[in-house]
């Protein structure tokens, strides 16, 4: 079996904030780092979404150019990732011409099997600048609330969505005329002729999430309808027709076809033959594709994305899970961007530890239900959990070693039967642990995890190795050996989410940096074992440092 694993493209149009990496990214990567470890076959593979009306705005209310925004925000948003340690095998950009090439190979098919049809449909035009307006370039009056400064596609005072055409008053956002009424030719992706083919598909999922399942049958019960994709715009994947001139695919129809492009990238770039690709995303059975995604994006993998598929008639793999998340709240608050109501993962990362961060976003991965940052809560699980369990083990174990027996322990070994005891408590742990990484279920692992580390603790108060160190020197090398493999499993068990860690305390125990989950069972240290250089693996958050993270929100 292969993997196939992609974390939805974030839109160059701004950095990630601390949400987006909580939802499609951090349980993305702990998933791959779980399989890699298994050693199985998996690739990882993202990038920014590139295109779309919101980035040309962008541009023209900067006076840039849109391939300038998009530049500028990959590489923040790249920097943010690097700095999380998320581990992409390719995280590349939609504008591209591979891009360009495989949209208009996707559209193609679809229209020559039949799954495109042509509407005349009203839109705004401006005179003035000659155009037509995408929703997002017209403001006006809320039809509803009454609210001005209502968008085209939105009234951000009353939520409600918006049909531009029922604007009052609308105003272009360019050059503030009103624009007109004019007729434009649009192609849609007929998705009703899949209602049959998705339906069965969908329920064949019985172990989806029931977020997505919720979401899906929603939308079958209001009935499938054609959607636009194509839009009056200059900036994206031209529409490979001739009368389509002027005329781009709708962002939604080329971003998930980025997915397939940096597979193609991430081929070429390890030098592997041309259709590599292929093995991949028309290997059936073969190969599990696993797309992580927030819970606004559901709509867009489970449905849309899914007819495009069918509808190429050739072959291609249809998604075998699609893990969405909830959101994630900051301080009881919904994340805003323009209230400046976010942190921002590459510049928080900036003064924090990446693993603290990691592990605390795990603890509270909103799974099934939104859940909420809070920075005493990322205080209480560094200092409470990561500190205070994992790295007290850690230290206490190793600097014992080190005062008492410079750094190794040798010579004769006693072992107990509560040793066994030991062991079938952490192998049931560690079992159960792999099963919530095989199942997307980060939180869980969270929580094994330091249900590992209060056995450990445990075991070495219960064993009290400072009293055998006189009277049983046999008994506290035993007991040293069976704590020094604990500390290896948990840096072990713990690559996942605390990457970082895990290779600080393998160089520690003077060991290579593995994470062999095959091996997990197996015990690596005997006697004879020589410590590595110790170093402290996560120091303390005080109050003050909380306060002012609290202070610059908002
Ligand atoms: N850019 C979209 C968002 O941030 C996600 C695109 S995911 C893909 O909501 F499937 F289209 F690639
Ligand atoms: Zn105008």
């Amino acid at each position: 079996m292969k993997y196939l694993v992609t974390s939805a493209l974030p839109y160059a149009n701004g950095p990630i904030h601390l949400g987006h990496l909580a939802g499609a990214y951090l349980p993305a990567d702990v998933y791959v780092r779980y399989l890699r470890n298994m050693q199985r076959e998996v690739i990882y593979v993202c990038g920014t979404d590139e295109h779309g009306v919101p980035i040309t705005i962008n541009a023209e209310s900067r006076g840039i150019r849109p391939e300038d925004v998009v530049r500028e925000n990959h590489e923040k948003i790249k920097l943010g990732f690097d700095l999380a340690e998320v581990s992409f095998d390719i995280f590349s950009g939609t504008h591209c011409d591979t891009q360009v090439e495989l949209s208009q190979h996707f559209f193609n098919r679809l229209n020559e099997n039949g799954y495109i049809s042509v509407r005349e449909v009203e839109q705004l035009y401006c005179e003035h600048d000659k155009m037509f307006l995408p929703d997002r370039y017209v403001e006006g009056i809320c039809p509803i609330c009454k609210t001005p400064g209502a968008r085209g596609d939105q009234c951000d005072k009353c939520g409600n969505a918006l049909n531009t055409l029922d604007l009052i008053e609308p105003k272009c956002k360019l050059c503030g005329e009103t624009p007109v009424r004019k007729v434009s030719k649009h192609w849609f992706l007929d998705l009703d002729k899949f209602e049959k083919r998705l339906d069965d598909w969908l329920e064949s999922k019985t172990d989806w999430k029931s977020n997505v399942k919720a979401f899906c049958k929603q939308w079958f019960e209001r009935g499938l309808e054609p959607r636009g994709i194509t839009r009056d715009l200059s900036w994206g994947v031209p529409v490979p027709l001739e009368e389509a001139e002027g005329k781009v695919l709708y962002v939604w129809f080329d971003a998930p076809i980025g997915y397939v492009s940096f597979t193609k990238q991430l081929f070429a770039q390890r030098g592997l033959p041309e259709d590599e690709w292929e093995k991949w995303w028309k290997g059936g059975d073969d190969v599990k594709l696993v797309h992580f995604i927030g819970k606004d994006n559901i709509v867009f993998h489970s449905i849309i994305w899914p007819a495009m598929l069918m509808g190429q008639n050739d072959g291609w793999k249809l998604p075998d899970e699609i893990p969405a998340n909830e959101f994630l709240n900051l301080e009881g608050q919904k994340i805003s961007t323009s209230k400046n109501w976010a942190i921002w993962v590459h510049d928080f990362l900036e003064r924090f530890n990446p693993d603290s961060l990691r592990f605390y976003l795990a603890t509270i991965a909103p799974e099934t239900k939104d859940s909420d940052f809070s920075f005493k809560g990322y205080q209480d699980t560094n200092n409470g959990m990561l500190a205070a369990i994992y790295g007290n083990f850690v230290n206490r174990c190793l600097a014992f070693i080190n005062k008492f027996f410079n750094g190794r322990i040798d010579g004769d070994v006693k072992y107990m039967p509560e040793d066994d005891d030991l062991w079938n408590e952490v192998n049931a742990e560690l079992k159960t642990l792999l099963e919530c990484y095989e199942t997307f279920r980060v939180r869980d692992a969270a929580f094994h995890l330091m249900e590992i580390g209060r056995i450990a603790n445990k075991y070495f108060d219960t064993m009290a190795p400072w009293a055998l160190r006189k009277n049983d020197p046999a008994r506290c090398n035993g007991v040293f050996i069976h704590c020094l493999n604990l500390i290896d499993k948990m840096a072990t068990a713990m690559e996942p989410i605390t990457p970082a860690a895990s290779r600080k305390v393998k160089a520690m125990l003077g060991l290579p940096k593995v994470f062999d989950f095959t091996k997990i069972f197996d015990k690596n240290i005997e006697s004879g074992i020589q410590l590595g250089k110790t170093e402290i693996l996560f120091s303390m958050i005080d109050d003050d440092t909380i306060a002012a993270e609290k202070a610059r929100l908002g």
